[in-house]
């Protein structure tokens, strides 16, 4: 097991995890999908607060897709009301910790009590500034490009923009991920090896970890564990090796 005491240089600035594998978990365990998901939150807590010790910036967790709106309605509501009694439970977390809490996706779309909920943590921890948590919800990679392409496309019909210089400071700006850097590493737990629409812009240069734990079963140590694979890697960035030594 990787301790933290190890990981002291070379940490990742943005960190994104998928955190899957909740349903399988509960079904391991002859549980209802919503006994995986509860125990999924433990796991949410574990990585905010590894993250916030070994000093990373920017922690994105995705949390529920465009996608996840078509499984059945039952789950998604357990999942909105859990992310409802997450907020009002975790924000004494954010703030002991000095964490910003931040939102992407389309939020418009979320129950008026989850968005209402997330808006006042939104506001609240606006102040802090150890670490950004970025909640996913209702995030799509592709509703964000088409929402980005929309809003240039207005600017340039009304002459705000010339459509000769969009270069990806401009994508970038008109982005749910704005005020964020590039992703570093990204994580996918319980086996799968697929990105599922995520941060597809943002992770251009990502390195990316896949483990087999299910999300529930994620701790710190996993985390500093992937976080050790990560600096054991070289990030060319298109040059050779050479030229980076
Ligand atoms: C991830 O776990 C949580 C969400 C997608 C909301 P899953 O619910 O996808 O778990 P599996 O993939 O069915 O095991
Ligand atoms: C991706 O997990 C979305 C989240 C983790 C919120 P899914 O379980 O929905 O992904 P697929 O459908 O298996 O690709
Ligand atoms: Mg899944």
């Amino acid at each position: 097991m990787i301790d933290k005491k190890q990981l002291t240089s070379n940490i990742p600035k943005h960190v994104a995890i998928i955190m899957d594998g909740n349903g399988r978990w509960a079904k391991k365990k002859g549980f209802f999908r919503a006994v995986g998901h509860e125990n999924g939150t433990k796991a949410v807590r574990e990585v905010v607060e590894a993250s916030a010790e070994i000093g990373v910036k920017f922690l994105t967790l995705y949390a529920f897709s465009t996608e996840n709106w078509n499984r059945p309605k039952l789950e998604v509501d357990t999942l909105m009301k859990l992310l409802v009694t997450s907020l009002k439970k975790e924000i004494k977390t954010l703030q002991e910790n000095n964490i910003k809490l931040n939102a992407i996706g389309n939020l418009q779309s979320l129950p008026e009590k989850a968005r209402v909920e997330l808006l006042e943590v939104i506001e609240k921890t606006k102040g802090n500034d150890r670490m950004t948590l970025t909640l996913a919800l209702s995030y799509g990679s592709r509703e964000e490009l088409i929402k980005t392409i929309e809003e240039i496309s207005i600017k340039v019909k009304n002459g705000v923009i010339s459509p000769h210089l969009i270069n990806e400071t401009v994508i970038n700006e008109h982005l749910y991920t704005k005020n964020l850097p590039d992703v570093d590493l990204l994580i996918r737990t319980s086996g799968e090896q697929r990105i599922s629409n995520f941060l597809l812009w943002q992770i251009a240069y990502a390195e990316l970890y896949f483990t087999e734990i299910l999300w529930p079963d994620f701790k710190k140590g996993d985390l500093f564990e992937a976080i050790y694979n990560y600096q054991k890697r070289e990030r060319r960035f298109g040059k050779t090796s050479e030229q980076l030594s």
